[in-house]
C-alpha cells in the first residue's frame, strides 16, 4: 500500500514539473489559475508533507490515508502560501536564469498589470490563503500533527523568503536569523534565573 501512495505522489509531482517544462519550451504564459493549480503540486508541498508524515513515525493505515484525503484543503492552502512566498522571493533571479514564468509574470502578462501591482496581488492572495489555512486548521476532523505540519510549512516558507531568496541567492538575512536563533545567547534578566 505504501508503495502505491508513494508512486502516486511522485507521479503527480513529475507531471507538474513536466507541465512547467512544456510551458517553458512552448513559451506559453499560463493564466494565474492554471499556474497556481500546477504550482501547488510542483512546489513539492503535498509530497513533502506526506514524507514528513511517514518520517514522523506515523504508520500508514487506511485511516491515515483517509486523513490525507480529508486534509487536501489544508495541504493545498499551505502549499499555496509556500509557492507564492517562494515566487515573491525568487522570481527575479529565476526569470534571469530562464526558469518557468512565475505567478508574478503570469499576473503581469495575462492580467495586463505592472510588476508592483502583481506583487501586491500575490501578497493579498497570501493573506487570503492564511485565512483559509487558519479556518481549516480549526477543524476537528484533521489530526493535529497534520495541522501543525501544514502551519509550519507555510510559516517556514514565509520566513525564508521574506527578505528575498533565503536559499538560492541569500542576502545574508537568513544567516542572521539563524545565528541569532542558534548561536547568539538570549540575554536573560537577572530576575528570570532559570531555576
Ligand atoms: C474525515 O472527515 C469526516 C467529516 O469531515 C469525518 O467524519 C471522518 O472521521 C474523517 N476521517 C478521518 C480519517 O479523519
Ligand atoms: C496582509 O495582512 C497583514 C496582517 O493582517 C497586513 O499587515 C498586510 O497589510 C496585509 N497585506 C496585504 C497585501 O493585504
Ligand atoms: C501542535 O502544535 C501545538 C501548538 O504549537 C502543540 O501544543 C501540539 O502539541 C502539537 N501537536 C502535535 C500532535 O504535534
Amino acid at each position: 500500500m505504501i508503495n502505491a501512495v508513494w508512486a502516486y505522489f511522485w507521479a503527480t509531482l513529475c507531471r507538474s514539473h513536466l507541465a512547467e517544462a512544456k510551458w517553458f519550451y512552448g513559451k506559453y504564459v499560463p493564466t494565474v489559475g492554471e499556474y497556481l493549480e500546477n504550482a501547488c503540486v510542483s512546489v513539492g508541498g503535498p509530497a513533502a508533507m506526506f514524507h514528513a508524515y511517514i518520517l514522523l513515525g506515523r504508520t500508514l493505515t487506511k485511516t491515515s490515508i483517509d486523513c490525507f484525503k480529508n486534509g487536501t484543503e489544508i495541504i493545498y492552502w499551505s502549499s499555496l502560501i509556500t509557492r507564492l512566498s517562494d515566487d515573491l522571493g525568487t522570481s527575479e533571479a529565476e526569470s534571469k536564469r530562464g526558469d518557468v514564468a512565475k505567478s508574478i509574470h503570469c499576473y503581469m502578462v495575462r492580467e495586463g498589470i505592472t510588476e508592483v501591482q502583481a506583487k501586491q496581488c500575490i501578497k493579498e492572495l497570501i493573506n487570503y490563503s492564511w485565512k483559509k489555512l487558519n479556518k481549516e486548521s480549526a477543524k476537528n476532523s484533521l489530526p493535529r500533527s497534520m495541522v501543525n505540519m501544514s502551519l509550519n510549512m507555510a510559516r517556514t516558507a514565509q520566513c525564508i523568503y521574506q527578505h528575498g531568496d533565503g536559499i538560492g541567492t541569500s542576502t545574508g538575512a537568513i544567516k542572521d536569523h539563524l545565528t541569532s536563533l542558534i548561536v547568539k545567547a538570549i540575554p536573560i534578566e537577572e530576575t528570570c534565573s532559570m531555576i
